[in-house]
Protein backbone atom coordinates (compact mmCIF):
# COMPACT_ATOMS: atom_id res chain seq x y z
CA UNK A 1 0.00 0.00 0.00
CA UNK A 2 1.42 3.66 -0.75
CA UNK A 3 1.75 5.57 2.00
CA UNK A 4 -0.58 8.41 0.32
CA UNK A 5 -3.23 5.98 0.31
CA UNK A 6 -2.63 5.06 3.85
CA UNK A 7 -2.47 8.40 5.28
CA UNK A 8 -6.29 9.20 3.05
CA UNK A 9 -8.01 7.10 6.12
CA UNK A 10 -7.79 9.21 8.84
CA UNK A 11 -11.32 9.30 9.78
CA UNK A 12 -13.24 6.66 11.27
CA UNK A 13 -15.90 4.60 10.05
CA UNK A 14 -17.49 4.13 13.14
CA UNK A 15 -19.14 6.70 16.38
CA UNK A 16 -18.60 5.30 19.60
CA UNK A 17 -22.41 4.92 20.37
CA UNK A 18 -23.05 5.25 24.31
CA UNK A 19 -24.87 2.32 24.26
CA UNK A 20 -26.35 0.91 27.43
CA UNK A 21 -25.00 -2.31 28.78
CA UNK A 22 -27.57 -5.14 29.97
CA UNK A 23 -26.53 -6.91 33.33
CA UNK A 24 -25.95 -9.98 31.85
CA UNK A 25 -23.77 -8.25 28.52
CA UNK A 26 -21.81 -6.20 31.90
CA UNK A 27 -21.62 -10.06 33.31
CA UNK A 28 -20.65 -11.41 29.99
CA UNK A 29 -17.67 -9.12 29.24
CA UNK A 30 -16.35 -9.56 32.35
CA UNK A 31 -16.51 -13.01 32.91
CA UNK A 32 -16.95 -14.52 29.18
CA UNK A 33 -14.45 -11.66 27.21
CA UNK A 34 -11.14 -13.81 29.01
CA UNK A 35 -12.22 -16.85 27.45
CA UNK A 36 -13.35 -15.57 23.91
CA UNK A 37 -12.10 -12.03 23.67
CA UNK A 38 -8.73 -11.44 22.00
CA UNK A 39 -7.12 -7.99 23.29
CA UNK A 40 -5.59 -5.48 20.74
CA UNK A 41 -2.37 -5.05 20.67
CA UNK A 42 0.40 -4.03 17.52
CA UNK A 43 1.61 -7.60 16.58
CA UNK A 44 0.50 -9.49 14.43
CA UNK A 45 -2.03 -12.61 15.88
CA UNK A 46 -0.53 -16.42 15.96
CA UNK A 47 -3.95 -17.89 14.97
CA UNK A 48 -2.85 -21.37 15.65
CA UNK A 49 -1.92 -20.32 19.55
CA UNK A 50 -5.58 -18.88 19.95
CA UNK A 51 -7.69 -21.65 18.48
CA UNK A 52 -5.51 -24.17 19.45
CA UNK A 53 -5.04 -25.42 15.85
CA UNK A 54 -4.54 -24.93 12.01
CA UNK A 55 -7.96 -24.52 10.22
CA UNK A 56 -9.51 -22.36 7.69
CA UNK A 57 -10.34 -18.84 8.80
CA UNK A 58 -13.03 -16.32 8.23
CA UNK A 59 -13.27 -13.16 9.45
CA UNK A 60 -16.18 -10.92 10.33
CA UNK A 61 -16.32 -6.90 10.53
CA UNK A 62 -18.74 -5.33 12.28
CA UNK A 63 -20.42 -8.59 13.21
CA UNK A 64 -23.14 -5.84 15.22
CA UNK A 65 -24.99 -8.10 17.65
CA UNK A 66 -22.84 -11.22 16.60
CA UNK A 67 -25.83 -13.27 15.83
CA UNK A 68 -24.97 -14.22 12.22
CA UNK A 69 -21.25 -14.30 13.39
CA UNK A 70 -22.50 -17.19 16.06
CA UNK A 71 -24.66 -18.61 13.72
CA UNK A 72 -21.74 -19.42 10.91
CA UNK A 73 -19.23 -20.76 13.53
CA UNK A 74 -22.18 -23.13 15.03
CA UNK A 75 -23.14 -24.59 11.51
CA UNK A 76 -18.78 -24.94 10.55
CA UNK A 77 -17.20 -26.32 13.46
CA UNK A 78 -14.43 -27.26 11.24
CA UNK A 79 -13.40 -23.33 10.57
CA UNK A 80 -12.33 -20.72 12.84
CA UNK A 81 -14.01 -17.40 12.82
CA UNK A 82 -12.84 -14.47 14.01
CA UNK A 83 -15.52 -11.12 14.69
CA UNK A 84 -14.38 -7.37 15.01
CA UNK A 85 -16.79 -5.07 16.54
CA UNK A 86 -16.29 -1.65 18.31
CA UNK A 87 -20.10 -1.46 19.59
CA UNK A 88 -19.62 -2.69 23.27
CA UNK A 89 -23.05 -3.85 23.85
CA UNK A 90 -22.95 -5.69 20.83
CA UNK A 91 -19.61 -7.34 21.92
CA UNK A 92 -22.00 -8.46 25.07
CA UNK A 93 -24.16 -9.86 23.15
CA UNK A 94 -22.32 -11.80 21.03
CA UNK A 95 -20.22 -13.62 23.91
CA UNK A 96 -23.78 -14.40 25.65
CA UNK A 97 -24.45 -16.11 22.41
CA UNK A 98 -21.25 -18.28 22.10
CA UNK A 99 -21.30 -19.73 25.61
CA UNK A 100 -24.98 -20.47 25.07
CA UNK A 101 -23.92 -22.25 21.87
CA UNK A 102 -21.30 -24.04 23.26
CA UNK A 103 -18.46 -23.42 20.66
CA UNK A 104 -14.90 -23.57 20.43
CA UNK A 105 -14.06 -21.73 17.40
CA UNK A 106 -15.13 -18.02 17.68
CA UNK A 107 -12.58 -15.26 18.94
CA UNK A 108 -13.52 -11.51 19.17
CA UNK A 109 -11.91 -8.58 19.06
CA UNK A 110 -13.32 -4.70 20.10
CA UNK A 111 -11.23 -2.10 18.22
CA UNK A 112 -11.44 -0.40 14.72
CA UNK A 113 -11.07 -2.74 12.15
CA UNK A 114 -8.73 -0.77 10.14
CA UNK A 115 -5.92 -0.98 12.95
CA UNK A 116 -6.93 -4.67 13.42
CA UNK A 117 -6.28 -5.40 9.97
CA UNK A 118 -3.34 -3.04 9.53
CA UNK A 119 -1.66 -4.49 12.69
CA UNK A 120 -2.48 -7.60 13.97
CA UNK A 121 -3.75 -10.04 11.09
CA UNK A 122 -1.07 -11.65 9.53
CA UNK A 123 -0.66 -11.60 5.48
CA UNK A 124 -2.53 -14.08 3.76
CA UNK A 125 -3.86 -15.88 6.71
CA UNK A 126 -8.00 -15.64 6.04
CA UNK A 127 -10.00 -17.51 4.13
CA UNK A 128 -12.66 -15.42 3.48
CA UNK A 129 -13.94 -11.66 4.73
CA UNK A 130 -17.08 -11.04 5.82
CA UNK A 131 -19.23 -7.26 5.62
CA UNK A 132 -22.45 -7.50 5.92
CA UNK A 133 -24.46 -3.78 6.09
CA UNK A 134 -21.51 -1.83 7.17
CA UNK A 135 -22.35 1.59 8.25
CA UNK A 136 -24.17 3.10 5.08
CA UNK A 137 -23.19 7.14 6.29
CA UNK A 138 -26.20 8.15 3.38
CA UNK A 139 -25.27 12.41 3.65
CA UNK A 140 -22.63 13.19 1.06
CA UNK A 141 -20.39 14.95 3.23
CA UNK A 142 -20.37 11.78 5.24
CA UNK A 143 -19.38 9.49 2.53
CA UNK A 144 -15.89 9.84 3.40
CA UNK A 145 -16.75 7.53 6.72
CA UNK A 146 -17.66 4.50 4.71
CA UNK A 147 -15.30 1.73 5.53
CA UNK A 148 -15.34 0.69 1.89
CA UNK A 149 -12.80 2.55 0.83
CA UNK A 150 -9.13 1.78 -1.43
CA UNK A 151 -6.80 1.49 1.84
CA UNK A 152 -9.18 -0.89 3.41
CA UNK A 153 -9.47 -3.22 -0.21
CA UNK A 154 -6.12 -3.15 0.10
CA UNK A 155 -6.24 -4.38 3.88
CA UNK A 156 -7.99 -7.40 2.93
CA UNK A 157 -6.48 -7.83 -0.22
CA UNK A 158 -3.51 -8.37 1.39
CA UNK A 159 -4.83 -10.83 4.44
CA UNK A 160 -6.71 -13.27 2.16
CA UNK A 161 -5.04 -16.31 0.58
CA UNK A 162 -5.02 -15.97 -2.82
CA UNK A 163 -8.50 -17.44 -3.67
CA UNK A 164 -9.62 -16.24 -0.53
CA UNK A 165 -13.04 -14.27 -0.55
CA UNK A 166 -14.75 -10.81 0.16
CA UNK A 167 -18.33 -11.08 0.77
CA UNK A 168 -20.52 -8.02 1.14
CA UNK A 169 -23.66 -6.92 1.90
CA UNK A 170 -25.85 -3.77 1.53
CA UNK A 171 -29.40 -2.31 2.05
CA UNK A 172 -28.62 0.79 0.62
CA UNK A 173 -28.76 1.51 -3.01
CA UNK A 174 -26.16 4.61 -3.00
CA UNK A 175 -23.76 2.98 -0.90
CA UNK A 176 -24.45 -0.02 -3.47
CA UNK A 177 -22.99 2.02 -6.06
CA UNK A 178 -20.32 3.27 -4.41
CA UNK A 179 -19.04 -0.20 -3.59
CA UNK A 180 -19.20 -1.54 -7.14
CA UNK A 181 -17.20 1.45 -8.83
CA UNK A 182 -14.60 0.83 -5.31
CA UNK A 183 -14.30 -2.76 -6.12
CA UNK A 184 -14.55 -2.18 -9.81
CA UNK A 185 -11.05 -0.33 -9.05
CA UNK A 186 -9.32 -2.66 -7.16
CA UNK A 187 -6.26 -4.35 -8.41
CA UNK A 188 -6.53 -6.98 -6.41
CA UNK A 189 -10.31 -8.46 -6.45
CA UNK A 190 -12.88 -9.74 -8.94
CA UNK A 191 -16.45 -10.17 -8.92
CA UNK A 192 -17.51 -13.64 -8.56
CA UNK A 193 -21.48 -14.00 -7.76
CA UNK A 194 -23.94 -10.76 -7.35
CA UNK A 195 -27.39 -10.62 -5.94
CA UNK A 196 -30.15 -8.41 -5.88
CA UNK A 197 -32.72 -8.98 -3.54
CA UNK A 198 -35.68 -8.91 -1.19
CA UNK A 199 -33.62 -10.68 1.34
CA UNK A 200 -34.52 -13.87 -0.31
CA UNK A 201 -31.31 -14.73 -2.13
CA UNK A 202 -28.65 -13.61 0.37
CA UNK A 203 -25.48 -15.50 -0.87
CA UNK A 204 -24.15 -17.89 1.29
CA UNK A 205 -25.01 -16.29 4.67
CA UNK A 206 -28.26 -16.29 7.41
CA UNK A 207 -30.27 -13.51 7.51
CA UNK A 208 -28.83 -9.94 9.78
CA UNK A 209 -30.22 -8.13 12.34
CA UNK A 210 -29.61 -5.11 10.34
CA UNK A 211 -31.01 -6.61 6.97
CA UNK A 212 -34.72 -7.45 8.85
CA UNK A 213 -34.06 -3.14 9.76
CA UNK A 214 -33.52 -2.48 6.07
CA UNK A 215 -36.74 -4.78 4.55
CA UNK A 216 -38.75 -3.19 7.15
CA UNK A 217 -37.82 -0.33 5.32
CA UNK A 218 -39.05 -1.37 1.88
CA UNK A 219 -35.14 -1.68 1.00
CA UNK A 220 -33.63 -4.04 -1.43
CA UNK A 221 -30.97 -6.05 -0.79
CA UNK A 222 -27.11 -6.30 -2.54
CA UNK A 223 -24.92 -9.19 -2.05
CA UNK A 224 -21.61 -9.94 -3.43
CA UNK A 225 -18.81 -12.07 -3.17
CA UNK A 226 -15.37 -11.20 -4.97
CA UNK A 227 -12.60 -13.24 -4.86
CA UNK A 228 -8.56 -12.05 -4.14
CA UNK A 229 -7.09 -12.73 -7.65
CA UNK A 230 -3.60 -12.00 -6.76
C1 LIG B 1 -25.00 -1.20 10.49
S1 LIG B 1 -24.21 -2.20 11.66
C2 LIG B 1 -24.40 -3.86 10.99
C3 LIG B 1 -24.26 -4.93 12.03
C4 LIG B 1 -24.40 -6.38 11.52
N1 LIG B 1 -23.36 -6.71 10.57
C5 LIG B 1 -25.77 -6.61 10.92
O1 LIG B 1 -25.86 -6.75 9.68
O2 LIG B 1 -26.74 -6.69 11.67
C6 LIG B 1 -22.48 -1.86 11.35
C7 LIG B 1 -21.59 -2.26 12.54
O3 LIG B 1 -20.23 -2.07 12.17
C8 LIG B 1 -19.52 -1.61 13.30
N2 LIG B 1 -18.31 -0.92 12.79
C9 LIG B 1 -18.27 0.13 11.95
N3 LIG B 1 -17.00 0.46 11.67
C10 LIG B 1 -16.21 -0.41 12.35
C11 LIG B 1 -14.81 -0.56 12.47
N4 LIG B 1 -13.95 0.25 11.81
N5 LIG B 1 -14.33 -1.55 13.25
C12 LIG B 1 -15.20 -2.38 13.91
N6 LIG B 1 -16.54 -2.28 13.84
C13 LIG B 1 -17.04 -1.31 13.06
C14 LIG B 1 -20.50 -0.69 14.00
O4 LIG B 1 -20.19 -0.55 15.37
C15 LIG B 1 -21.83 -1.40 13.77
O5 LIG B 1 -22.17 -2.24 14.85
Amino acid sequence: MTEERENRRTIRSFVRRAGRLTPSQERALSELWPLYGIEHSDTALDFAEHFGRDAPRTLEIGFGNGETLVEQARLQPDHDFIGIEVHEPGVGHCLLGIHEAGIQNLRLMSFDAIEVLRQQIPESSLRRINLYFPDPWPKKRHHKRRIVAPAFLDLCARALQPGGTLHIATDWDNYAEHIEAALAQAPDFVLQEHSRHDGDQPLDRPRTKFERRGLLRGHKINDWIFTASK
